[in-house]
């Protein structure tokens, strides 16, 4: 999978991609993650990539000109299945989206500045957009970092054991069940008798009973949704 990102803050995306499994997915040759500077496509000499909004109000937009050019150039290299855009004014990230977004060939993500892009970037281009939660992040790159976490670690081969992505929280729209390691008490405080019993039947029963108790308690809307 090849994964395009255009920003204005380039730095922002360099950590989140050079460690740990997301590294790892991109060695193994699983995941390609390019980051494009928008600055790069400005306007002028002096790179002019946003301006003040008509109808007046505070905050700049980002432009049209530069994000059409970048993204023209790269379409001109490949065809995009989903062109997304990093925003906190669209619906919020789910796992269905991400195990979506992992079967996917090409993605191009747009993160997005100040007061947002101009209506005309989102009516042409954009086939996606995606907010990650419910509260405002200063630009869209940790969003997309997010995003492509999410994603990148769906691939097949990227996570070791296969098994762990599919009984994560939230891919039955449940949370997870408590898990429990060595020692077997620890202050006092004894893991419950039937994880030591070695009856997985039973034990898979019991997390199943945990997984639905817990999503109760803490999220019960997860329970009426149907995606
Ligand atoms: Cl995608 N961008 C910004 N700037 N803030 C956010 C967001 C995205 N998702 C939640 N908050």
């Amino acid at each position: 999978m090849r994964i395009d990102i255009i920003s204005i803050a380039p730095n922002l995306l360099e950590s989140p991609f050079n460690h740990s499994i997301i590294k790892r997915a991109k060695d193994k040759g699983l995941a390609e993650i390019i980051i494009h500077d928008l600055r790069s496509y400005g306007l002028g000499n002096y790179k002019q990539i946003d301006d003040t909004q008509y109808g007046g109000g505070a905050g700049m937009v980002m432009m049209i000109e530069p994000i059409a050019n970048c993204i023209k150039k790269l379409q001109l290299e490949r065809d995009y299945d989903e062109i997304i855009y990093m925003t906190p004014d669209a619906k919020t990230l789910n796992q269905g989206t991400a195990n979506t977004l992992s079967l996917k060939k090409n993605i191009l993500i747009l993160t997005g500045h100040y007061k947002g892009v101009d209506q005309r970037v989102r009516d042409k281009y954009i086939t996606k957009e995606i907010s990650i939660g419910d509260y405002v992040l200063t630009g869209g790159e940790l969003a997309a970092a997010v995003l492509v976490d999410a994603v990148v670690r769906l691939i097949p081969g990227v996570i070791g054991d296969e098994q762990s992505a599919l009984t994560d929280s939230f891919q039955d729209n449940l949370l997870s069940p408590p898990v429990f390691t060595r020692p077997s008490e620890f202050d006092g405080m004894k893991v419950p008798d039937l994880l030591l019993t070695g009856n997985f039947p039973k034990i898979d029963n019991w997390r199943s009973e945990q997984a639905h108790k817990r999503t109760k308690e803490i999220r019960p809307d997860l329970l009426d949704e149907t995606s």
